[in-house]
């Protein structure tokens, strides 16, 4: 079936994959990517298939009501894919007010010129919001984020996230509008920015650089590699049901320390040093204001209703990560240049 999509933050680390996995396997849509190409949006991600007929990109910012509503009149998208945000809590601890620009001021632009351009017929429509486990809190050493638990955000980008997801399912009760919202655990893989853990730490131990691990390093996250969130979207968009949320997770969870130190051991084997020798690395920094203790997910209703559980394993996924960053020594000198230097020297020194 003919459609017009529009992935938001398709520049960005999971966007990118979202975007090549629709341009690639739906050659019957059209795939606009509307990114305003922050410090995190790189077309060096996308860069494989920005000749392909059925792609397109937009630079547009998102808090730009205006622009938005003229992109959506130019393009009469049948569906979008929002994932354009801010989303590392560091800087969210820094700068609140840009995560609440993008994450709820660009929402809402984005859900205003859906319900204006669609109101006439919301049929064979939806406006799928990606959003993050972080929405829920955070869980003591025992249970699991299920689409039930309540809304606790601790940090001014969970706080973003949540009122983002508020919105849009108001716009659902209120317009009627045709909603799904996935809520993801923490990714990881290739195009990953280097202020997250796992691709921060894969940076350090290339450069024989202290790995900054906050607090005791005992706090959980579920992981989940990139492709397999990418997956996870596309089967939720074809096969929800309107109003829906799933929560989508790994199975997977680590303490960071535990994680670092698989993520050093086979950094060890790849980069042929002695064992041990990345481990050295391991440094614990004061900890994050506010931080969470342990994020994890119930991924079994997605698993039941749609089918979809993860592909790779852990090792595998890390593995693939470690490999994809050895062999983009390029795409990681470019990121990490400049601004990024002024930011890393900021937060850990
Ligand atoms: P990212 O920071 O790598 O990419 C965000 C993208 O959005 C960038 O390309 C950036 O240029 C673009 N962007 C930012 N502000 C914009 C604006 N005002 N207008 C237009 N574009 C703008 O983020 P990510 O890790 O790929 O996350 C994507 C989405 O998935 C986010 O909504 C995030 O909350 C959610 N999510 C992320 C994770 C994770 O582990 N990374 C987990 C669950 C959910
Ligand atoms: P992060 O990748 O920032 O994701 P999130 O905060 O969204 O879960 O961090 C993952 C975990 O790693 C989190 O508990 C914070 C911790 N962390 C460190 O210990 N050191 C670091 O330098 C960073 C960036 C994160």
């Amino acid at each position: 079936m003919k459609k017009t999509i529009i992935i938001t933050g398709g520049a960005g680390f999971i966007g990118s994959h979202v975007v090549r996995r629709f341009v690639q396997n739906y050659p019957s849509y059209t795939v606009v990517n509307i990114d305003a190409l922050t410090y995190a949006g790189n077309l060096e991600n996308v860069k494989d298939i920005e000749q392909a007929s059925n792609y397109i990109f937009e630079k547009v910012d998102i808090t730009n009501a205006k622009a938005i509503f003229d992109l959506f009149e130019k393009y009469k998208p049948d569906g979008i894919i929002h994932l354009a945000a801010e989303s590392h809590v560091d800087r969210s601890i820094t700068n609140p007010l840009e995560f609440v620009m993008t994450n709820v001021i660009g929402t809402v632009n984005l859900l205003n010129a859906a319900k204006e351009l669609w109101k006439e017929d919301f049929s064979n429509k939806l406006f799928h919001h990606v959003s993050t486990d972080e929405v829920y809190g955070a869980l003591g050493s025992e249970g699991l984020f299920t689409e039930e638990t309540s809304y606790d955000p601790h940090s001014p980008y969970s706080a973003s996230k949540a009122s983002s997801d508020h919105f849009v399912r108001a716009y659902a009760d209120t317009y009627g509008l045709p909603i799904v919202i996935t809520n993801c655990s923490n990714n990881y893989g290739p195009n990953h920015f280097p202020e997250k853990l796992i691709p921060l730490c894969i940076h350090n131990i290339i450069h024989n650089k202290p790995l900054p691990i906050y607090g005791d390093g005992k706090y959980t996250r579920d992981w989940l590699f990139v492709i397999d969130h990418a997956r996870a979207i596309d089967d939720v968009f074809h096969k929800a049901e309107k109003g829906a949320t799933y929560n989508v997770g790994g199975f997977n969870e680590w303490q960071n320390i535990d994680l670092v130190n698989e993520l050093c051991r086979q950094m060890d084997e790849k980069l042929g040093r002695e064992v041990g020798a990345s481990a050295k690395l391991i440094t614990f920094v004061k900890d994050r204001p506010g931080h969470d203790l342990r994020y994890a997910i119930d991924a079994n209703k997605i698993k039941a209703e749609l089918g979809w559980e993860p592909s790779v394993t852990f090792q595998e996924g890390l593995s693939l990560t470690i490999d994809w960053y050895l062999s983009n020594d390029e795409w990681l000198k470019n990121v990490t240049s400049g601004d990024y230097q002024k930011y890393y020297t900021n937060q850990y020194n």
